[in-house]
């Protein structure tokens, strides 16, 4: 068997989609969870990390002269661990260029919306008063356009009339879980790449809002 694919997570929060991704690495994984960094030492993903045994490493980006300077310093804390994947799950914080660049085409990112639309913060607030009927999550290589690069993966999920921003974030989060543990699966097999500026699949260019799913 070949040698798994070393896997680090970027996080600032809940973690829960790290858990998605460590509940699949129990149950089988072509990769491996090498370490979770954090820029926020409260973030309760460090504790979930600690309780699969993954070693953690918190970078408070307030110690830093500035975002190149924490930029660096995450990069080196990164290649420590050889990655030949970074995922960013829930990590808050807008990446350099020069880091961006140094990771490309091994930097996945999921963000709540059906991407290309509603990038940005407080998706689901955003859906629920433009009324949408539908709404999503994706995730996406990352490339120097905010959250803006070549999707892999998309799930559609219906907005319900009793939804409330909690209740349509729940599914949302629920959507989540499911679709990045594939994204990464996939990577990890070698069958997922980005290519010339385009995600691409067993070899075949995804759709440009990736692969679609429904929950
Ligand atoms: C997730 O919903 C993720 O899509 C979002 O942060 C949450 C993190 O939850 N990311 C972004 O908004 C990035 N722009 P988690 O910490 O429980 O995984």
């Amino acid at each position: 068997m070949s040698e798994p694919c070393n896997v680090v997570v970027l996080i600032s929060g809940s973690g829960s989609n790290l858990q998605a991704l460590i509940d699949q690495q129990e149950a089988s994984s072509p990769s491996r969870i090498r370490a979770v960094i954090s820029n926020r030492g409260d973030a309760y993903g460090l504790q979930r990390a600690q309780q699969a045994g993954i070693e953690t490493r918190v970078l408070e980006h307030g110690h830093f002269a500035d975002r190149a300077a924490f930029d660096a310093a995450l990069m080196e804390a990164i290649d420590a661990h050889a990655p030949g994947l970074v995922v960013l799950a829930g990590f808050m914080r807008i990446l350099t260029p020069a880091f961006v660049r140094h990771y490309e085409g091994r930097l996945l990112n999921i963000h709540p919306s059906l991407l290309p639309r509603y990038k940005g913060l407080d998706t689901h607030r955003r859906v629920l008063e433009a009324g949408d009927a539908e709404h999503g999550c994706s995730v996406h290589f990352v490339t120097e356009e905010l959250d803006g690069g070549p999707v892999v993966v998309q799930a559609t999920v219906a907005v319900e009339p009793a939804d409330d921003v909690e209740r349509l974030a729940q599914r949302i989060h629920a959507a989540e879980h499911r679709i990045y543990p594939l994204a990464v699966r996939w990577f990890g097999e070698g069958r997922l790449r980005l290519q010339d500026g385009r995600a691409m699949l067993d070899g075949q260019p995804l759709p440009e809002t990736g692969f679609p799913l429904r929950f």
